[in-house]
């Protein structure tokens, strides 16, 4: 199975001697309704088993859809109140101001009007079932980027955005946590550019393992992958990533780790898109 995917790859490969860690993917199964028809963001929760959460891309209402990650059905929607959607581009986990799970969401796109970049967060519910969930926070902050796709949290509740440009090299700019609670924005201020090239206006999705060892972000056709020493994700991606299976999506912007941080998973836009997962080999050798 791995073995067919090589072609495909080395054409790609930045990472010499580097060989991926994961199997390529299984389809677990495809969206069974069609309210989540323009997948924008993915993220595991830390408190359900198997769950799994994203939302539309732009224009739609402000909620999140709960996936079962066992078969990719649908099973509640949350609507969030006190967040307005112009376009939401990625979701993450992270720390809640008392440490409990909460899922922090990007509106940092650009959708006919100028972006809002804007972070919210909201409360990991008890139950998985259709509520209403309330924003604990928001969070403004300004860069000097047009718009960006990929909102990244790590374990300790730091933020980081990467932009939305031509051959992939976003800017990646660091939010601290100590951000919130201004209502003055953040003004967000980078040099760092990841280490990659592609062939179109991305990337358009990633995820911080929930040891915050791991990063991986998705190009519209590649899946990046990066270990991370002691949480620095801007010196991380400076260095060349390794390229990790993905599938060919028509519009992918959706990644996440499961909770463990063992498996990954891809969502990408459309009606009834298929939702991948791509397991870590367990012979599979050391990466970094
Ligand atoms: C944001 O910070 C940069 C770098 O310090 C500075 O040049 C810029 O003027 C700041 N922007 C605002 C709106 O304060
Ligand atoms: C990418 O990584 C290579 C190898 O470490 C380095 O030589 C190059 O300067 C890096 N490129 C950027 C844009 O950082
Ligand atoms: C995560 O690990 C726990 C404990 O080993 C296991 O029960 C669970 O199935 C794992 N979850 C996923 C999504 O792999």
């Amino acid at each position: 199975m791995y073995v067919g995917y090589i072609p495909l790859v080395c054409l790609f490969y930045i990472s010499a001697n580097a060989q991926s860690p994961f199997g390529s993917g299984i389809t677990v199964g495809t969206l069974d309704s069609t309210a989540l028809d323009e997948a924008s963001g993915l993220a595991a929760s830390r408190v359900h088993p198997n769950v799994l959460y994203s939302h539309n891309d732009g224009g739609d209402l402000s909620r999140i859809f709960a996936i079962d990650s066992t078969d990719a059905s649908i099973i509640a929607e949350f609507g969030i109140s006190g967040a307005d959607h112009y376009d939401w581009e990625d979701i993450a986990m992270g720390p809640c101001p008392d440490k409990s799970s909460c899922i922090y969401i990007a509106d940092a796109g650009l959708n006919h009007h100028r972006p809002v970049n804007m972070i919210y967060r909201v409360r990991e519910p008890g139950a998985v079932r259709d509520q209403t969930l309330t924003i604990i926070d928001k969070l403004p902050f300004i860069w000097t980027e047009v718009d960006g796709q990929t909102l990244l949290v790590d374990n300790h509740g730091d933020m980081y955005m990467v932009s939305n440009v031509n051959g992939g090299k976003g800017l990646i700019v660091h939010i601290p946590s100590s951000a919130w609670g201004s209502t003055t924005p953040f003004n967000a201020t980078s040099s760092v550019h990841l280490n990659i090239t592609t062939h179109h206006h991305d990337p358009g999705a990633g995820d911080i393992s929930p040891d915050g060892t791991e990063l991986i972000i998705k190009a519209r056709n590649h899946v990046y992958y990066w270990k991370v020493q002691n949480n620095d994700y801007l010196s991380a991606v400076e260095t060349p990533p390794i390229e990790i299976p993905h599938h060919s999506e028509r519009l992918g912007e959706a990644v996440c780790w499961d909770v463990n941080g063992t498996n990954y998973y891809t969502l990408s836009e459309g009606r009834h898109a298929p939702l991948y997962k791509f397991v870590r080999l367990p012979s599979g050798p050391a990466v970094g």
